[in-house]
């Protein structure tokens, strides 16, 4: 048997790519309204904790070598911390969000002043209701776009067009995973990992045909938040509960990192809603 390798000893090299991360401090995080199934604003909230979780996300990145950029929190936005719904960036191109919600409208506007300040020239506002990473899922093959609670497919033709790359609509049907980036997550620029109970027929079909060779995850992964997950293309942090998910993204030659986010999940959000990548040609 010398020479040959089971299939099962010989997974994908994987291999980590630098990434720019814009984040938010959750300094004036709290949940006083409900715009999703996760939040109750009966609930208490504990502020410092979600502050020491938050900034052991940040650390995290910052010891695989990521770089992070923050913005200003602004009182009275306490979803801010959600830094992946304020804006789409795709090589120097930036679409800043349109919220469904006016709770979190006021968003829209720092974070164009944000990437004005940054040297960014190509900053689009969409006309059409649209939240970010919060709906779009870049990859290698095409720009995931989610609809159905958040986005409206119509901003979906404006990234398109401003980004110059295909954009593939994916219809979620399960208010739960009321996001793309709660169902669905890119690990690398061709693979992906995904709740199919999360999705219509249609996009289910999108989804094989595009990606025949995607991880799977299940319900209980989902509820976990396990899918809302960074993955720099080796390493993949994502929510502590998610141990099965985790072990599946091993199998699959990942190295997996947890961190507790409890405090931010009491608003429906994890890892990926808190993490804006910021792409550059
Ligand atoms: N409370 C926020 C909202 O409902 C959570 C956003 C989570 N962000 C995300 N990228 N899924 O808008």
């Amino acid at each position: 048997m010398t020479g040959l390798l089971a299939p099962e000893a010989s997974p994908v090299r994987r291999k980590a790519r630098l990434r720019n991360y814009a984040m938010c401090r959750p300094e004036h995080f709290e949940v006083t309204y409900s715009i999703n199934p996760w939040m109750d604003p009966g609930k208490p909230t504990d502020k410092a904790l979600a502050l020491a979780q938050w900034e052991n996300l940040r650390n995290l990145y910052a010891e695989l070598g990521h770089y992070v950029q923050t913005i200003e929190p602004a009182p009275g936005l306490p979803d801010m911390v959600f830094a992946a719904n304020g804006a789409l960036v795709v090589d120097d191109k930036v679409l800043i969000s349109r919220f469904r919600h006016p709770e979190r409208q006021a968003e829209a506007d720092l974070w164009a002043q944000w990437f004005r300040d940054h040297g960014y020239r190509e900053i689009v506002q969409a006309d059409f209701t649209s939240e970010g990473e919060g709906d779009y899922v870049t990859t290698g093959r095409a720009v995931l776009a989610g609809n159905g609670f958040r986005s409206d497919p119509r901003s979906q033709a404006e990234a398109e067009a401003l980004f110059g790359r295909p954009v593939v609509s994916l219809k979620l049907t399960d208010p739960r995973f009321y996001h793309l980036d709660t169902a669905l997550a890119a690990l690398d620029d061709d693979q992906i990992v995904y709740y199919p109970g999360a999705f219509d027929a249609e996009s289910l079909r999108v989804l094989q045909e595009l990606f025949p060779d995607a991880v799977l995850a299940d319900e209980e992964d989902a509820l976990l938040f396990g899918l809302n997950l960074v993955s720099d293309g080796y390493h993949v942090i994502l929510p502590e509960p998610a141990t099965r998910l985790a072990a599946r993204l091993r199998d699959h030659g990942f190295v997996t990192y947890h961190v507790d986010l409890s405090e931010l999940l009491k608003a429906g959000g994890s890892v990926k809603c808190c993490t804006l990548e910021i792409r550059h040609p």
